[in-house]
């Protein structure tokens, strides 16, 4: 992984905020719009994927968190890489709180929070789905308790809407607090009326002292 983005807590660090990019994209990507929806106490730290050769994208390398071989909600996926990289993001949150990601960076938010022995403050998955469904519950390992916000557009293109709902339904079998939000008309990509609902859900799960 490259130096991942940092933003610094401008008050009493008490948070932090890790959040990963979609599909082809950096750190730099997302870095300025959660360090605009974070409160003064969160740290945020917006990691690089390593470049790697993605197989839906015809092997062109570019950052990807795992290979992705299909977007189809039942076709083979990379379950060496998706382990791999849930390590590397184990690491990164040993000391910190809360995860957060969009699409493929959202589906490895997702399953480093439900595979992390400790409860963390918080997931945020942004037009993602859930990798390695059928390992769980099994592979669970976070509490009951751990709060999930999942935003999806209902015109998405690439990661389905109806895989999002099919995502939060797996998830509600696994966890008490996930809260699915649907937008209407939005595509793969964000809102401000989506950031509002991250803002929130950070300022409500992120303790300031
Ligand atoms: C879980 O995986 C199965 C088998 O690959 C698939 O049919 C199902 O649609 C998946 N569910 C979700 C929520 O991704």
């Amino acid at each position: 992984m490259a130096a991942p983005v940092v933003l610094a807590a401008t008050a009493k660090h008490t948070a932090t905020l890790i959040f990963l990019h979609g599909l082809g994209d950096t750190g730099q990507g997302w870095a300025s719009a959660m360090g605009a929806l974070r409160s003064p106490h969160v740290k945020v730290i917006c990691p690089t994927a390593p470049t790697m050769p993605v197989t839906l994208n015809a092997g062109f390398r570019m950052p990807s968190w795992f290979d992705l071989k299909t977007l189809d909600e039942s076709g083979p996926e990379d379950e060496q890489g998706i382990k791999t990289a849930t390590k590397q993001i184990h690491t990164l949150i040993e000391n910190e709180v809360s995860a957060g990601g969009f699409s493929q960076g959202g589906a490895l938010a997702l399953y480093s929070a439900l595979t992390f022995p400790q409860k963390l403050a918080g997931v945020v998955g942004l037009s993602c789905w859930i990798p390695l469904n059928s390992s769980f519950p099994a592979a669970k390992k976070t509490p009951d308790t751990l709060p999930i916000l999942q935003c999806h557009g209902d015109c998405d293109p690439v990661v389905p809407y109806k895989w999002g709902q099919m995502t939060a339904s797996k998830l509600k079998t696994l966890l008490k607090d996930v809260e699915f939000k649907s937008y209407r008309g939005l595509m793969h990509t964000s809102s401000d009326e989506e950031l509002r609902d991250v803002r929130q859900f950070i300022h409500k799960h992120l303790p300031s002292q």
